[in-house]
C-alpha cells in the first residue's frame, strides 16, 4: 500500500507499480473494522475542554472534521498502520490532537519536524517552536511520551533530496518514519512558497493510498507563499481540467452543485491526470476539502471516495461543508469547501454536545 520510491529517484505520475487505480478501488470489496480510537474519551474530553485556554491557529471546528476523516480512514478504507505527524509543531497544540486520533492498535508511527531552538532555520518567521513546551503538551492531552515520538529538530528542507544532501535525515523520514507510509500529515512549517511545495513533495511519496495531507493557512493573505507552492505542486503534478478535455464533464460540473458520482469522480481524475515524471520526484496529490483556512488532499485514486464520504456526511445532516463545483480557490478538481456556507457560524467557545457525544460512543 505505501507509494515508496528511492530517495532521489524521479517519480512517475501515471505508473505506480504499487497504486491501485481509481477504477479498480471502486470494485474492490470494502472490508470494515470496528473504528476504535487508541485513547480514552477523557483525554479527549480534557483537550476539547482545555481548547480554549491556549493560543492555537486553528478553527475549533477543525477537530471534529478531523475526527470524521480518521474514523473514516479506520473503518471504511481501512488504513490503521500509517505514520501521523506534522511539519511545523509550534508548541504542540494541533499535533496532540493529531496523536488523539491514533488507532487503538498502537502500531503508528508518531512524528514532528520543527526547527525548534535552531531560530536561524525559520527564514520566514512562521510560529516559534518550543521542543519542551511540545513535549508537555502531547504528554498532557495525548499521553504520548518522548521515547513514543520520533521528533527531527531542523530544517524541513533536509527531507527532500531535491533541496539537501542530508541523507540520513531522508533515511529518517523514508525508513523510520514513513516505513508503512504516512497517513495523517499536516504541513505548518515555513510558509514560503519553497517550503510550502517541498514539504508537500516530500510527504506526497510516502503517503498511504487514501492518506490525508492537510495544508495550513490557504486562505490566509499573510502567508501567499502557501498558496503559490500549493499552486506549483498543483500544476506540477496534474493536468488543468478544461472544456477541450471533456466538455461534457465540464459542463455538468459547471452548472451542478451536487456531488459527483465514485465513477463521475474517477472521471475527473483521470482527465486531470499529468503524463510524465514530476520534476522533483513529488506524487500526486489531490484537493478534497477546503476548510477553516485548511486545505485537504489525498491520492488521486481515493478522491472519489472522500467525496462521496462528504456527500454522505452532508446528506445525514453533517452540515460542516458544501460542495463547490469548479469554484474552489484551490486546485483544478471540484471539492468540498466551507467557503459558501453558513456553517461556519457553529460557536466556537462551547463543545458541541453532538461531537462529545459521538466521540464518547468511538472511543468508550
Ligand atoms: C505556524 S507554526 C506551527 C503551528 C502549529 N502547527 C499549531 O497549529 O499549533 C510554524 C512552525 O514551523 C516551524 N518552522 C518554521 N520553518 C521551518 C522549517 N523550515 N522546517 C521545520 N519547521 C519550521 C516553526 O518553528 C514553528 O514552530
Amino acid at each position: 500500500m505505501v507509494r515508496g520510491t528511492k530517495i532521489g529517484s524521479d517519480h512517475n505520475l501515471t505508473s505506480h507499480s504499487t497504486r491501485k487505480d481509481c477504477y479498480s478501488i471502486l470494485s474492490s470489496n470494502k472490508q470494515l473494522r470496528e473504528f476504535k480510537l487508541f485513547v480514552s474519551n477523557q483525554l479527549f474530553t480534557r483537550y476539547l475542554t482545555d481548547f480554549h485556554k491556549t493560543q492555537s491557529w486553528f478553527a475549533f471546528d477543525t477537530l471534529f472534521v478531523l475526527w470524521l476523516i480518521a474514523e473514516f480512514q479506520y473503518t471504511h478504507l481501512p488504513i490503521v498502520n500509517g505514520a501521523i505527524g506534522e511539519i511545523g509543531v509550534h508548541r504542540g497544540k494541533f499535533t496532540s490532537y493529531l496523536y488523539l486520533l491514533r488507532h487503538r492498535s498502537g502500531n503508528q508511527t508518531l512524528f514532528a519536524v520543527d526547527v525548534f531552538a535552531k531560530k536561524s532555520l525559520n527564514i520566514d518567521q512562521s510560529g516559534n517552536g518550543d521542543r519542551n513546551e511540545f513535549l508537555k503538551a502531547i504528554k498532557t492531552y495525548a499521553n504520548v511520551s518522548v521515547d513514543e515520538v520520533d521528533i527531527y529538530e531542523g530544517n524541513s528542507l533536509d527531507l527532500n533530496s531535491a533541496y539537501s544532501n542530508n541523507t540520513s535525515a531522508q533515511y529518517w523520514w523514508q525508513k523510520k518514519v514513513g516505513k508503512n507510509g504516512f497517513q495523517i500529515v499536516s504541513i505548518d512549517g515555513g510558509h514560503t512558497t519553497l517550503l510550502t511545495y517541498a514539504d508537500l513533495c516530500s510527504v506526497s511519496r510516502f503517503l498511504v493510498d487514501g492518506g490525508i495531507v492537510i495544508v495550513d493557512d490557504i486562505d490566509n493573505p499573510g502567508w501567499l507563499g502557501v498558496r503559490d507552492g500549493v499552486g506549483r505542486f498543483l500544476s506540477e503534478t496534474s493536468s488543468l481540467f478544461n472544456i477541450n478535455d471533456d466538455s461534457i464533464l465540464f459542463n455538468m460540473l459547471k452548472r451542478h452543485t451536487f456531488a459527483p458520482t465514485l465513477e463521475f469522480s474517477c472521471r475527473i481524475v483521470e482527465v486531470t491526470s499529468k503524463a510524465g515524471q514530476s520534476e522533483h520526484g513529488c506524487s500526486r496529490l489531490v484537493p478534497i476539502l477546503h476548510y477553516a483556512n485548511k486545505l485537504y488532499l489525498t491520492t488521486s485514486n481515493y478522491y472519489p471516495h472522500y467525496m462521496n464520504f462528504l456527500a454522505k456526511l452532508n446528506a445525514n445532516g453533517v452540515n460542516v461543508v458544501t460542495y463547490d463545483a469548479l469554484k474552489s480557490v484551490a486546485g483544478n478538481v471540484p471539492i468540498w469547501s466551507d467557503s459558501q456556507s453558513n456553517q461556519r457560524g457553529i460557536p466556537n467557545n462551547n463543545i458541541r454536545p453532538t461531537w462529545l457525544a459521538e466521540i464518547t460512543r468511538a472511543t468508550g
